[in-house]
């Protein structure tokens, strides 16, 4: 839907009077069918931190890895799992379930998107070094006005149509772009699934997750946080800047 912003609510982001699209005020499960947002409530002191353009660089590493320990465990969540009963020490027993990456961890990869999704990544692989690693490498076209994504390679395992989960790591959906080309490849190129995907991502919107539901509502998206929408430079409102820039210090 195309409002007229008449004053900027996003902290000079949009210039007042401008024309900017923005996603109707929906839940994000409105847009997306099979979007998971973060509930945890010790996110708002994170956000808090790598939001703050002040932020420097060690200190935005150290908050995202924060963030992103809490991300790698919720999208565990969403992974297959089975049902498991244990003993406790107190002769109870607890009617539990265990995940397929801590079964089979050889079954699930990791697909990241260069750069910045290399960083989350690098979250997944402290926890679970066993699970095998794919990477695509596709850069938004920031001297266009549309944004395109810009895929130059790709590197995936063999068999990877076999798995039982994919997940693609990328910490910033905003137009959508990538993640769809990523996906594309995952699904037209190599065969996956939708099903079998999970896109773990730190930061979204509204206009991000639509363009995802339009053509791939199979696949399940777990987020730490739906921001308000993107600006005329399709830059994420209020966001956070560049994260790849930002995370690996090339501002
Ligand atoms: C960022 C981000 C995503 C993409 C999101 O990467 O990490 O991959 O942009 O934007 P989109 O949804 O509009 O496609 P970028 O291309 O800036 O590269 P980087 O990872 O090197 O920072």
């Amino acid at each position: 839907v195309l409002i007229k912003e008449a004053n900027c609510l996003h902290g000079g982001g949009c210039k007042p009077g401008s024309e900017r699209a923005v996603a109707v005020k929906k839940s994000p499960k409105a847009v997306h069918p099979n979007v998971t947002v973060m509930k945890n409530a010790g996110l708002v002191n994170l956000f808090t931190k790598i939001r703050d353009a002040h932020t420097g660089a060690a200190e935005f590493v150290q908050y995202s890895k924060r963030i992103m320990r809490l991300l790698v465990e919720d999208t565990v969540a969403v992974l297959p799992s089975t049902p498991r009963i244990v003993n406790t020490p107190t002769n109870v027993r607890y009617k539990g379930q265990v995940s397929i990456i801590d079964i089979n961890p050889e079954k699930v990869c990791l697909v990241s998107v260069i750069r910045a999704g290399d960083s989350l990544l690098e979250s997944f692989r402290e926890i679970f070094p066993a699970c095998s690693v794919g990477k695509m490498w596709i850069q938004r076209n920031e001297s266009s006005s549309a944004k395109e994504a810009v895929h130059s390679c790709t590197k995936l395992p063999p068999g990877i149509e076999e798995m039982e989960a994919v997940v693609l790591c990328d910490p910033m959906l905003a137009t959508g772009g990538s993640s769809l080309t990523a996906l594309n490849t995952l699904v037209k190129d190599y065969g996956v699934k939708p099903e079998r995907i999970v896109f773990s991502n730190v930061i979204s919107c509204p206009e991000g997750l639509d363009a995802l539901a339009k053509d791939y509502p199979d696949v399940r998206i777990v987020t730490s946080w739906v921001d308000e929408g993107l600006n005329e430079e399709k830059f994420i409102l209020p966001g956070l800047g560049d994260y790849g820039d930002r995370y690996f210090n090339t501002i």
